[in-house]
């Protein structure tokens, strides 16, 4: 999915993720619309903000998302990518006589999951106009594992959006709408403050920086730090399981065996384009060997690896995995990584042991010019170089 040159709404951009989302695709040569409820709070927000527009829109509200769907249709007629961020979560302990858990439930089921169902469905004729599109449903870490003593039916909400995102994906193939889910741990915002998220929470940029990552990727299911951990412990299999739930399983050898290489390998590549160096070597065996023939150079172990690369004295400043493929224990990888402005085309080929790269050899090529003498047989791809 591109990540330059679109029209992006993000409801609940005023604050907390939303707003951290909306200041880097604004930077990064987006037109960014955000809603919120508090017009002094989307003043503020606005402020701060280029390329931006703010419209004043409640998600819960049926008569504001009319308005907001004709002031959209009317003034953003290119708009192609929806971020469903505005939530809400009730931190209450449900064994209280009295609490009104049905009432705190209701509310988060509403703005969590109803009202995620309405806008899509509001927006998906704009949407399947455009040549390409995406949505964002914002769930969470809970999505997967309920927290119980804080969030006791929040966690409920976000998997009931999870279960539609997984729906929602499917039955959008063969249209230009792709279908992301952002599933952050905890991160340091307001609506986390009553649970430690001031002490405990990942910053609300990494949390943006890695959905752009993702997009350009095309990683539909986006885990972020802690969320990645839960994921590849506990759920390696769960995309896997929608597969065959709608006969989409090209053999029984994937379900079992090829699905948690394929998410550490996705996971290892959102780590390395993050520059997150623990996670990008996680996939590695201790005693791993890496070769770069081009070099003849060696290197032995994790340790060493996870060293040599972070001491590399650029930081890319874009990553794009062209495509993953393997069977069993040998996976290849096919991906540009830019440095100072320039590509290296770089292939990967990794070989597992019991879940763990044992040996990878890696091959970077750089960029030559097109010679003259062959153009009448040859088309220039746009956008490679
Ligand atoms: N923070 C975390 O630890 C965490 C972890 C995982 C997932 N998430 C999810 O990430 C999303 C954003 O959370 P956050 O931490 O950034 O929250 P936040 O800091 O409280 O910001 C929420 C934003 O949504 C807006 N909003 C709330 N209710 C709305 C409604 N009914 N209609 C329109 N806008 C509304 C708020 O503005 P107004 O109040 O002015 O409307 C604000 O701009 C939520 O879906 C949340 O469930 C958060």
């Amino acid at each position: 999915m591109k990540t330059t040159n679109n029209t992006i709404l993000i409801t609940g951009g005023s604050a907390g993720i939303g707003f951290e989302m909306a200041r880097l695709f604004s930077e990064n040569g987006n037109q960014v619309i955000i809603t919120g409820r508090n017009p002094e709070r989307m003043a503020g927000a606005i402020a701060r903000l280029k390329n931006t527009s703010a419209i004043v829109s409640d998600v819960n509200d049926a008569e504001d998302v009319e308005k907001l769907i004709a002031r959209l249709n009317k003034d953003f007629p290119t708009l192609n990518v929806l971020i469903n961020n505005a939530g809400t979560a009730n931190y209450y302990d449900m064994t209280v006589p009295d609490i009104n858990a049905f009432g705190k439930a209701s509310e988060e089921i509403l703005t969590n999951y109803l009202s995620i169902i309405r806008l899509n469905e509001r927006l998906l004729p704009l949407l399947t106009q455009q040549p390409e599109a995406a949505i964002v449903n914002v769930s969470s870490i809970v999505a997967f594992a309920a927290r119980a003593n804080s969030l006791p039916t929040y966690g409920a909400s976000k998997a009931a959006l999870h279960s539609y995102t997984n729906s929602l994906r499917i039955m959008m193939e063969g249209t230009p709408v792709k279908v992301f889910e952002l599933m952050p741990p905890l991160v340091d915002t307001e609506f986390s403050a009553a649970i430690g998220g001031a002490a405990n929470g990942i910053p609300p940029q990494q949390v943006a920086d890695d959905l752009l990552t993702a997009m350009q990727q095309d990683i539909f299911e986006i885990h972020i730090g802690r969320t990645a951990e839960i994921f590849k412990n506990f759920f390696p299999l769960s995309p896997q399981a929608v597969l065959a739930m709608n006969g989409k399983l090209p053999g029984p050898a994937q379900s079992t065996n090829e699905a948690p290489i394929r998410a550490a390998l996705e996971a290892h590549w959102l780590a390395s384009a993050a520059g997150d160096a623990n996670a990008e070597h996680d996939i590695y065996d201790d005693d791993a060997i890496c070769d770069y023939p081009q070099s003849g150079e060696r290197i032995l172990g994790r340790r060493n690896l996870q060293a040599l690369r972070s001491h590399h004295p650029g930081k890319p400043s874009g990553f794009k995995v062209r495509r993953i493929l393997g069977k069993e224990d040998l996976w290849i990888t096919e991906y540009t990584i830019t440095y100072q402005g320039r590509p290296a085309f770089t292939v990967s080929i990794m070989e597992f042991r019991n879940g763990k790269v044992v040996h990878e050899t890696q091959y970077f090529a750089d960029p030559f010019e097109a010679p003259a003498w062959r153009k009448e047989w040859v088309q220039v791809m746009a956008g490679v170089i």
